[in-house]
């Protein structure tokens, strides 16, 4: 919010050096998508988490979505438990062969006995991100996705704010083979609370195409749907291709079921020299989309994790948001991105 201007105006020579600011992206709308909550500060996907990112000024809230054996909806990144709760010591027998304990075999109530603690390297049991919430403070529980639309729409009455939410579904072609049908769950669990007409403050993402297909054509939703690009090396959906996605044929084909990309960041953005940090251009990707009448959100602002090709969260910001120009970003800091939007260009957000 004070962020002083003379800082950004002197960093962002490099970047005008470029050649690449993108003068056409001002005064456009831009959103802060808090990435499983204020999950730099407090344990991802938790209602402290969530909570703490409506009181820093996110505008959307990120719920993560996998159901239990019953097929209920809950807030959780992997479909297994044993990186963010203590699974392994509360239901030691209860593991697969694959030695992983999924949210598929347990009931919600055994879910919500469990104690959620910062991601860990489950093997190791260090801390992924060794600088935020201790890992060893598990204070929390992993709520069901209604537990987490009901305390956003509780801050909104209280707040007179109109925070929205930005569910993903997670692993469809997995929860299929159990039985459940993820997409119509959370479809009509949005709708359980009103979210139902093409203005409702919500988007849908998935990484899978079919799945964001079936709700636009066959379950007829309104809702903006959001598809997220991956990595083909990392197989987040089987038979997928990622790079085709990304090609004007792939654009073309997405504005037809989509409202929108969730590319990672360097989709986007690249280095425009090899010897020199901070000399970044964009790929054309945001460019084609927004070609399309395509918005894009891409993955994910990390403070403590910067790409390799910037030195600070300002570089990124300005890269993201003056080079590239996108719409909205996925951030584990929604107060730092927030400051960001607001010191360099306030704008409406919606
Ligand atoms: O949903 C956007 C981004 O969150 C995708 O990556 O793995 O953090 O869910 P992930
Ligand atoms: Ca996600």
């Amino acid at each position: 919010m004070d962020r002083p201007l003379k800082h950004l105006s002197i960093t962002m020579t490099a970047f005008i050096l470029s050649g690449s600011v993108a003068s056409a992206t001002a005064n456009k709308p831009r959103i802060v998508i808090a990435h499983r909550g204020a999950s730099g500060y407090l344990p991802e996907h938790t209602l402290a988490s969530a909570a703490m990112a409506y009181g820093l000024g996110a505008d959307y809230i990120e719920p993560d979505v996998v159901l239990t054996r019953e097929g209920i909806p809950i807030v959780l990144h992997d479909i297994h438990l044993e990186t963010t709760t203590n699974v392994a010591s509360r239901f030691p027998q209860r593991k697969r062969a694959d030695g992983r304990w999924y949210a598929a075999d347990f009931t919600l109530s055994e879910i919500q006995s469990l104690q959620v603690h910062e991601r860990i390297e489950p093997k190791l049991g260090h801390a992924i991100f060794p600088k935020r919430f201790p890992a060893d403070l598990a204070l929390f529980q992993v709520p069901s996705l209604e537990e987490m639309i009901r305390l956003v729409q509780g801050l909104n009455r209280s707040t007179g704010r109109d925070v929205g939410l930005y569910p993903e579904l997670k692993s469809p072609g997995f929860h299929r083979q159990a039985g459940h049908d993820i997409g119509k769950i959370t479809l009509h669990l949005l709708e359980k609370y009103g979210y139902h007409k093409r203005d409702a403050n919500v988007f849908i993402q998935s990484f899978d195409p079919q799945t964001l297909k079936y709700l636009r054509h066959e379950l007829k939703t309104p809702l903006r749907l959001i598809q997220l690009i991956g990595e083909n090396s990392l197989g987040e959906v089987a038979g997928v291709d990622f790079d085709t996605m990304r090609s004007v044929t792939g654009l073309k084909e997405i504005a037809e079921y989509a409202d929108g990309i969730g590319p990672a960041m360097n989709h986007i953005l690249t280095p425009a020299s090899q010897n020199v940090k901070n000399l970044i251009k964009s790929t054309g990707l945001t460019e084609a989309a927004h070609a399309r009448g395509l918005l894009v959100h891409p993955y994910t602002a990390r403070a403590d994790q910067l790409p390799a090709f910037v030195s600070s969260w300002d570089d990124l910001h300005r890269a993201l948001f003056e080079i590239a120009g996108v719409d909205g970003v996925f951030t584990d800091f929604p107060d730092k991105t927030s400051h960001y939007i607001q010191a360099v260009r306030p704008t409406k957000t919606r």
